[in-house]
């Protein structure tokens, strides 16, 4: 099973059969393991840099989306939308830090702008907010 955990002051960490794509489509990796940015503030974007230090995201409050029963295998793959979230195509499990389970399915978009009001989820905020992801 893919799976993305959002853990409670840092980045997403993303294990499993993975593949990454720019937004333009090119093929960024296809890591077993990553670290991907969901605080805004990287350097290293899609990449987690160690900036989250400064986004004060520990006290924040994780919300959850469908859970399906299904736990299929499969690639699952990772999409920077252009100054938008990173969109999931693919068999996956979104879980909180303390393992409870916020989304089991087969496509969400997580926020990694930072902003977002249904965190992890992205809910359009980025497009208030300036927020630039190439
Ligand atoms: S990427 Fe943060 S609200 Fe969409």
């Amino acid at each position: 099973m893919n799976r993305v955990v959002v853990t409670a002051d840092g980045p997403y960490c993303c294990t499993g059969s993975l593949e990454l794509r720019s937004a333009d489509g090119q093929v960024l990796a296809t890591p077993a393991e990553t670290r991907l940015c969901r605080c805004g503030l990287s350097r290293d974007k899609p990449w987690c840099d160690g900036s989250h230090t400064l986004a004060g995201l520990a006290r924040e409050i994780l919300h959850a989306d469908t859970v399906e029963q299904s736990s299929a295998a499969g690639l699952l793959r990772i999409r920077t939308r252009r100054d938008g979230p990173l969109k999931l195509d693919g068999p996956c499990e979104v879980r909180a830090e303390d393992g409870t389970i916020l989304m089991r399915g087969n496509e969400t978009a997580l926020c990694r702008c930072g902003r977002s009001g249904r965190k992890p989820f992205c809910d359009g905020t980025h497009r208030h907010t300036g927020f630039a992801a190439p």
